[in-house]
């Protein structure tokens, strides 16, 4: 989604604004602009397209101003167009602004600002803002603080802001309101961005601004204020990874690096987790609510996030007598869920700033529910939000599809998921888990080692523009997942269905030479997936089967099998098989597998 990033300082702003971009780049994106700051002028640059083009309109060297604001736009409000892009300017040409998120008031916003003479340049909900601040600017305030709290306290939605203007040609005001923005500073000056990849190169300690607080940015000094404008206190914290994390460490896409990265990131996962043979949840202890008396239990999150749920609330559901539900965190917050003291909801977020899942807990707040963050990014929103916050490890995720952050997801969860039986019922785990735990690392590098197999099975997927997913039970939701990772890099049409469902329907759309991904792991349902799987051979399906060593299969041309283990990690090991595949298809297909069409990695409008 967008990006944002500015400086203020003793050295030229523009090198810092142009690096922060890219690092933002796998955000998604669709135009970019700059905002250069003069004392006698503000000069703006902004392209429709990819951040080369800005590059091949700017004269870097012509260009030594020390403040300066840049964006990266992802089209909500108006198409992708020069005019759109962002920065938006007033007109007189003084004030300059950047914004990511929605302003869910801008139509009456703009009606008021029409009465009064304003004359509007885009189709964007952001331009509203920048004559807003005009408007307050100079016929209420004339001061920029004063100024801006009361805009900010008029605009319904969600921002983060940045600011430059000619009145005050050294300093950046931003403002933040349900979208990131993170502070940083260095001995040559302040900086600001969107996300902290941005700022990485620049320093390493971070101040991510808290909801509801604007901050002033001079070369030496940031200061920050709530909306209510009274000065707050500063908390800074490590940046969340360093630099070289954040590389791609010789991989052709981050994607492929984020893949071969998992045996590490469920070591880091698993780091302190599991002591003595014990899982240890600690945090658990934290949550105000009586446990044997819990009424339901909610996983809520969107995406990949929502697939680990789903295989979580399936796992849980068998352990207690608690009712289980996932929920997308975009069906939840609409849909009137039983909520009260005595709920328990789990929100899952790699990004920790999904929209839809950031208004979920604050619902799940509201109703006096006990809310369990299952977050990567460190001092994200739904960190903060969260009564308890457990990170999974997975280290700086940049490929816009997910990958270690699910698997992270799935293991993190799996402990969640024997604390919360332990604390209702008093569980307790077979040992055969904790070996697997444990072993976990090294199998997903065994995993790995498939890899020139599925690059090869990728090659049956030349002419093909579809592709099903099967599995029963516990591979269901492993299929869901690997559907949505064919379908984001590679474009191919995918669906998932559980296997049983197949002749209810689905069965119609296979064809001579139509590919089937069936995925047989479930002892207890593996016969039956099977016919599932020769009922779409007798109709011309090519099948690629991923199967245990265990599980008796006959036949097939395509089959891996992986180690059997424990169910509730079973889909680390086959997602690292779909993921690769997924990579693989995108390449013969010769997509831009780090940045999708369409797709922004931190989805944080509604
Ligand atoms: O940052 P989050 O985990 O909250 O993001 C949720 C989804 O937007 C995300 O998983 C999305 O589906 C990915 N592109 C999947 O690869």
């Amino acid at each position: 989604m967008c990006g944002i990033t500015g400086y203020t300082g003793r050295s030229v702003a523009l090198p810092f604004i142009m690096q922060g971009l890219e690092k933002l780049e796998y955000r998604g994106y669709d135009s970019a602009g700059v905002t250069l700051v003069d004392k006698s002028d503000l000069f703006t640059c902004k392209v429709s397209g990819r951040l080369d083009n800005l590059k091949a309109k700017l004269d870097e060297e012509a260009h030594q101003q020390t403040c300066g604001i840049g964006h990266t736009r992802w089209a909500t409000h108006g198409v992708p167009s020069q005019l759109n892009s962002h920065p938006h300017t007033n007109s007189s040409g003084t004030i300059s602004l950047v914004h990511n998120g929605i302003i869910e008031n801008y139509l009456s916003l703009k009606q008021e600002l029409l009465n009064k003479g304003y004359v509007f340049q885009s189709e964007t909900d952001t331009e509203i803002i920048v004559h807003l601040l005009d408007d307050v600017y100079y016929h209420e305030t004339g001061d920029m603080l004063q100024a801006l709290l009361k805009v900010v306290n008029r605009l319904k939605g969600s921002f983060a802001l940045c600011i430059v203007s000619k009145e005050f040609p050294d300093q950046i005001y931003v403002a933040k309101k349900e979208s990131p923005m993170i502070l940083g500073k260095n001995e040559t000056g302040t900086f600001c961005a969107s996300d902290a990849p941005a700022l990485l190169a620049y320093g390493d300690q971070i101040l991510p601004l808290k909801d509801k607080e604007v901050a002033i940015l001079s070369p030496d000094d940031i200061r920050v204020f709530n909306f209510k404008g009274e000065e707050m206190k500063q908390e800074w914290i490590a940046a969340p990874y360093n630099i070289q994390a954040a590389q791609k460490g010789g991989y052709d896409s981050f994607m492929l690096k984020e893949i071969h990265e998992q045996p590490r990131a469920i070591r880091e996962t698993l780091r302190g987790r599991i002591i003595n043979d014990e899982i240890e949840i600690n945090e658990l202890n934290e949550l105000d609510l009586d446990w044997k008396k819990t009424e339901r239990i909610y996983f809520v999150a969107c995406g990949t996030a929502y697939h680990a749920g789903i295989s979580a609330a399936k796992e849980l559901e068998k352990l207690t007598d608690v009712p289980v539900y996932a929920i997308p965190a975009s069906e939840f917050r609409y849909g009137d869920p039983y909520l009260n003291g005595r709920c328990l909801c789990i929100f899952i977020s790699q990004s920790g700033e999904t929209a839809d899942t950031i208004a979920a807990i604050k619902l799940a707040k509201q109703k006096q529910a006990s809310t369990v963050g299952v977050v990567n990014v460190l001092g994200s929103s739904l960190t903060r939000l969260s009564d308890v916050c457990l990170y999974t490890c997975a280290g700086p995720e940049i490929s816009v599809a997910s990958t270690k952050a699910y698997t992270t997801q799935i293991v993190l969860l799996s402990c969640l998921i024997i604390k919360i039986a332990e604390k209702i019922n008093g569980y307790k785990p077979d040992i055969q888990l904790i070996i697997d735990f444990k072993e976990l690392p090294e199998l997903v590098e065994k995993v790995l080692k498939h890899e020139s197999q599925v690059k090869e099975l990728s090659g049956l997927f030349k002419d093909k523009k579809d592709a099903y997913f099967i599995g029963r039970q516990h591979d269901y939701p492993v299929a869901l997942e690997g559907s949505l990772k064919l379908k984001e890099v590679s474009y191919v049409h995918a669906d998932a269905y559980y296997a049983g469902e197949l002749k209810h329907g689905p069965i119609a759309l296979i064809e001579d030479g139509t590919i089937v991904i069936a995925l047989a792991t479930q002892e207890k349902v593996a016969a039956k997936t099977i016919s599932n799987i020769q009922e779409t051979l007798a109709r011309g399906s090519k099948v690629i089967l991923i199967t245990t060593e265990s599980i008796e299969v006959d036949g097939f041309e395509y089959v891996i099998r992986l180690k059997e283990i424990s169910r509730c990690l079973m889909p680390v090991q086959i997602i690292v098989l779909l993921q690769l595949l997924a990579y693989y298809v995108a390449v013969i297909k010769g997509c831009d597998i780090d940045k999708p069409r369409n797709l922004a990695k931190s989805v944080t409008v509604e």
